[in-house]
């Protein structure tokens, strides 16, 4: 096409692709560019604004390194990763849920009760639970992939003051599907928002904060494989995370109970110098795999 126009820019890009390319990166790419042409028409986009969003492409990739990965966030914030989790969220399993820019592949080995916490301030949490298949049954030998932020509300990767894996742990259920591990209660915190990120919400008139939570990937063979998060009932973000990560069966209840309550059998079994510690039970339903 030589004349091209505003009209049928967007017919002509699509009579460009060859008629021999994959054809669901065609589907993708068509209606990438549709919305992507309907969004500059519907907005008439001007110049200025067509070079902001280009600054604000540049602004995150300047920015991304091994620990900071801007463009995750970007779609964190935009509620993309959350859209894309939805869609292909199983209805008979456990919710997914946001995975993050800061999870950490290759974390230590954690035994069943094992502790997180070690010498770091702040409530005890007894977090513990079935991984179970959607008739019920245990999963033995499920994985599960754990962390969370320090009582700082950082991450490991983004702390000096941690060590590399300090709040991550990877742990294999036993012939019972259950697992246990103490850590610290979770706090809230801010995603990063000193940069391009942060600028797109403060024009938005957002605030950066998400609710406390666990990370968990729980993977085993023949499963489909769940990232997911768990959130205390009493967390003041559930209803505004600036994530979109919360669904109903992820909020949980730390229950406060004496020390004396405290089961047998784990690391920290017999140690706690606290009157009470939190307590949840929160049981994970694995899909099978497609
Ligand atoms: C997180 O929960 O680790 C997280 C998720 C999305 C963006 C930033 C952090
Ligand atoms: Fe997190």
């Amino acid at each position: 096409m030589r004349n091209v126009t505003k009209d049928n820019i967007t017919d002509v890009f699509k009579g460009y692709m060859a008629d021999d390319m994959a054809p669901r990166t065609r589907e993708i790419m068509s209606s990438l560019v549709q919305h992507l042409h309907d969004f500059a028409r519907e907005t008439n986009l001007t110049h200025d604004e067509w070079r902001a969003g280009i600054a604000f492409l540049e602004g995150c990739a300047a920015i991304e390194t091994e620990d900071r990965h801007e463009f995750v966030l970007a779609s964190d914030v935009l509620g993309l990763s959350s859209l894309v989790d939805m869609l292909h969220s199983k209805p008979e399993a456990t919710s997914s849920s946001v995975l993050g820019p800061f999870h950490v592949s290759g974390a230590p080995p954690l035994a069943y009760g094992g502790d997180m916490k070690r010498h770091y301030g702040g409530p005890i949490l007894l977090a513990e639970g079935t991984v179970k298949d959607v008739d019920g049954n245990p999963i033995a030998g499920a994985e599960l992939d754990i962390w969370q932020t320090a009582p700082n509300g950082l991450y490991a990767s983004q702390d000096d003051e941690q060590e590399t894996f300090s709040f991550h742990g990877l742990m294999t259920v036993g012939d019972d599907g259950r697992y246990a591990f103490t850590t610290v209660k979770p706090v809230e915190y801010t995603v990063p928002s000193d940069g391009p990120v942060g600028d797109i919400l403060r024009a938005c008139g957002r605030h950066p904060w998400r609710p406390s939570h666990l990370h968990y990937i729980i993977t085993a063979p023949g499963y489909k494989s769940l990232v997911t998060e768990i959130f205390p009932e009493d967390d003041p973000y559930l209803d505004q995370d600036t994530v979109f990560g919360v669904r109903d069966d992820l909020v949980m209840t730390y229950v406060e109970k004496p020390a004396s309550a405290f089961p047998e059998g784990l690391e920290l079994s017999g140690k706690i110098s606290d009157e009470t510690f939190l307590h949840v039970e929160f049981d994970v339903t694995l899909a099978a795999a497609e």
